[in-house]
C-alpha cells in the first residue's frame, strides 16, 4: 500500500508540476481509493460486455477541465511509464477507450465539452468531450438552416466520431463528419499543443479518420456547418418477405447510391416474429431522410424508386433537428432537450462488425442469406447505409477513410443480447462470427474492408509496445484504411516514434 500510495503521490506531484491552469488538477484526479472513482469509470461505458468487475481498471482516471490538464496528464504519464487511454463518448465498441491490460491512466474528457456556434462563418469550435447530440442541440438554437453531417446517435462523442470519419443522414450531400473539419487542438507526445498550422497538413489528415488516439489527444475541433433546408421529410416503409421485402432490398441496392444527394435512404434488416406463432420472418425497414419538402420528394421517389410505392401518408415533414430524434428513435415529439442528455442511448451487451458492398446481391442470394439469419433462436440485426453523392466524389486518398466510389453501401452487423455472462458472450459472438464468414462473398475482397469506428479487434490487434510490428498491423490496417494505412504509419513515425500511443489497433510507426 505504501508503495501505491507513494506512486499516486509522485504522480499527482508531476500533475501539479506540469498544470499550468489556475484550477488545480488535483480536484480532477481519481484513483480507486476514490468513492466516485467507480462511478465515473462506468458512467460512459457503452458496451456493457466491459463492465464486469473482472475487466482490468485504470490507477487514475483524469476529467480535466483546462487544456494545460491534458498536457500534465500527457507528459506525467509518460514519465511513470504508464499507457494513456483517451475517452471521449465512450462508445468504442471493443472498449479500447477504457480498458487495457497494462498499467494505465484514462484522460476521460467529460469536462472539455464547450460548444462555440458561428452561424455568421458557418463554422464550430467543438472540444472533443461533447457529445454530437450537444453539438446538433447548439447548432440548431441558433439557427434552422444550419447543421452539421455526422452520426445517429446522440451520445457519441465528438472526440472518437470525428477522428474516426462519422457517417450519418447527411453523408450523400456533405460527406463524412471528418470531411468537414477545417481545424483541431491537439496534445501531442510530448504535451505541446497543437493547431492545424504547427501541426502541419499531415498529422492534420491523419487525425480525420485516422483516429486521435494514435497521434496525441484532441482537445477541439473546428468544423464546417453545412445548409440544410428549413423542412425536411422523414419517412420509414417497413416490409416483411411475405410483402416483397426481397425484392425491394435488391432494387434498393442498384438505386440508393445514385438517388439524389438529398435523399438518404438506410436500410434496417432484422428477425422479427412471423404471423403464426412459432414462426420468424425477415422485416426491413427502409429509414429516410430527405433534405427538401414533400411536393419535391413524392415525384423523386416515383422516377427513382416507384417500387417503394411512397405515399403522403407515410411522411412527415419537419425541421433538420427533429430528423435526428427521428433517427435516434424519438418519435413522439420529444423536446430537443434530449440531446443534451448523456445518458440517453439504452446500453447493452454486443458485438458489432462491418462490410462494404460493391456489387448488388442477387435476389436469389439474399434467400440464401435470410434462411443463415433466421437459423436458431438468436436474431442479428443489419444497417445497410447507402454511399454515392459526395462520398464518391471525394478521392480515396483526401482523408483516411478510403471507401469511397465504387462503394454501393455499408452494412453494419449489429449482435445485441441481454444474458450475462461469457457462456452467452461466446454463443453470440460465435454466431456473430459465422454469419461474416457467411457473407465473404457478396462484400468488397483484398482487402475485405471494414470502417474503423464500427471497431472489430477480430480484424488483428498489435503486440505490445515497442513489439508492434508494421507489417503484421498491415492486415487489419489495411482493412480499414486501404493505401492510406502506410501514409498513417509514415505520419505515426514523425509524430510518435517512440510509440506511446498504444493501443490494440493504433498505428504502428513505418517499418520496412
Ligand atoms: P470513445 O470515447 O470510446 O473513443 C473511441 C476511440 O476514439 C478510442 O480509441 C478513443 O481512445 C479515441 N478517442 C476518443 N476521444 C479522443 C480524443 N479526444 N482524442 C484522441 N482520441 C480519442 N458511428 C458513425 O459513424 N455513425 C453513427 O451513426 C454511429 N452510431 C453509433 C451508435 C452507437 C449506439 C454506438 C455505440 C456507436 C455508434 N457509432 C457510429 C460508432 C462511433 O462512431 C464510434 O464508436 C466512435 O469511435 C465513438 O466515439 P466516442 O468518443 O463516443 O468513443
Amino acid at each position: 500500500l505504501a508503495t501505491s500510495n507513494s506512486i499516486s503521490e509522485n504522480f499527482l506531484k508531476c500533475l501539479s508540476h506540469y498544470s499550468k491552469s489556475s484550477i488545480p488538477i488535483s480536484k480532477y484526479v481519481y484513483t480507486p481509493n476514490n468513492s466516485s472513482y467507480s462511478s465515473i469509470l462506468q458512467s460512459s461505458i457503452q458496451n456493457l460486455r466491459f463492465l464486469s468487475s473482472t475487466n482490468p481498471k485504470p490507477q487514475f482516471i483524469i476529467t480535466p477541465v483546462h487544456d494545460s490538464h491534458v498536457q500534465a496528464s500527457v507528459i506525467c504519464s509518460k514519465k511513470h511509464d504508464l499507457q494513456i487511454r483517451v475517452r471521449s463518448g465512450g462508445h468504442d465498441y471493443e472498449g479500447l477507450s477504457y480498458l487495457s491490460d497494462v498499467p494505465f491512466v484514462i484522460i476521460d474528457l467529460v469536462n472539455l465539452r464547450a460548444i462555440d456556434v458561428n452561424v455568421k462563418d458557418n463554422t464550430a469550435w467543438v472540444q472533443a468531450g461533447a457529445t454530437i447530440g450537444e453539438v446538433y442541440y447548439q447548432i440548431a438554437g441558433k439557427s434552422i438552416t444550419h447543421g452539421f453531417p455526422a452520426g445517429t446517435c446522440p451520445t457519441i462523442g465528438v472526440g472518437g466520431l470525428l477522428s474516426g470519419g462519422g457517417l450519418g443522414t447527411m453523408m450523400r450531400q456533405y460527406g463524412l463528419a471528418s470531411d468537414n473539419i477545417l481545424d483541431a487542438s491537439l496534445v501531442d507526445v510530448n504535451g505541446r499543443i497543437l493547431d492545424r498550422k504547427s501541426m502541419g497538413e499531415d498529422l492534420f489528415w491523419a487525425i480525420r479518420g485516422g483516429g486521435g488516439v494514435s497521434f496525441g489527444v484532441i482537445v477541439s475541433w473546428k468544423i464546417r456547418l453545412v445548409p440544410v433546408p428549413p423542412t425536411v421529410t422523414v419517412f420509414t416503409v417497413t416490409k416483411t418477405l411475405q410483402e416483397g421485402a426481397t425484392k425491394l432490398i435488391h432494387r434498393w441496392q442498384e438505386r440508393a447510391d445514385k438517388f439524389h444527394e438529398g435523399l438518404f435512404m438506410r436500410l434496417i434488416i432484422q428477425v422479427v416474429d412471423g404471423e403464426n406463432k412459432g414462426e420468424t420472418t425477415i422485416q426491413v425497414s427502409f429509414e429516410s431522410l430527405f433534405l427538401g419538402g414533400l411536393k419535391e420528394l413524392l415525384p423523386l421517389m416515383e422516377k427513382s424508386f416507384p417500387e417503394l410505392d411512397l405515399k403522403a401518408k407515410d411522411c412527415t415533414e419537419t425541421s433538420w433537428i427533429n430528423s435526428i430524434l427521428y433517427f435516434a428513435g424519438y418519435r413522439n415529439r420529444e423536446s430537443m432537450d434530449v440531446l443534451n442528455n448523456r445518458t440517453l442511448q439504452p446500453k447493452n451487451i454486443y458485438k458489432n462488425k462491418s462490410d462494404f458492398v460493391k456489387k448488388p446481391i442477387s435476389e436469389i442470394e439474399l434467400e440464401e442469406i435470410w434462411k443463415v439469419f433466421l437459423e436458431g433462436e438468436i436474431r442479428p440485426l443489419l444497417i445497410w447505409e447507402p454511399f454515392g453523392g459526395r462520398m464518391s466524389e471525394i478521392p480515396e486518398s483526401e482523408t483516411p477513410f478510403p471507401h469511397r466510389a465504387g462503394n454501393l453501401y455499408n452494412i453494419q452487423y449489429v449482435m445485441q443480447w441481454e444474458e450475462e455472462g461469457i457462456k452467452a458472450s461466446e454463443k453470440h459472438i460465435e454466431r456473430m462470427r459465422k454469419i461474416y464468414k457467411y457473407m465473404a462473398p457478396y462484400v468488397s475482397k483484398s482487402p475485405r474492408t471494414a470502417y474503423l469506428n464500427y471497431r472489430d479487434l477480430d480484424l488483428g490487434i498489435n503486440e505490445e509496445g515497442s513489439n508492434t510490428s508494421y507489417s503484421k498491423a498491415s492486415v487489419w490496417g489495411r482493412k480499414y484504411f486501404k493505401n492510406n494505412f502506410k501514409r498513417l504509419a509514415l505520419v505515426k513515425s514523425k509524430v510518435d516514434p517512440g510509440n506511446f500511443f498504444w493501443n490494440e489497433q493504433s498505428i504502428p510507426p513505418f517499418a520496412l
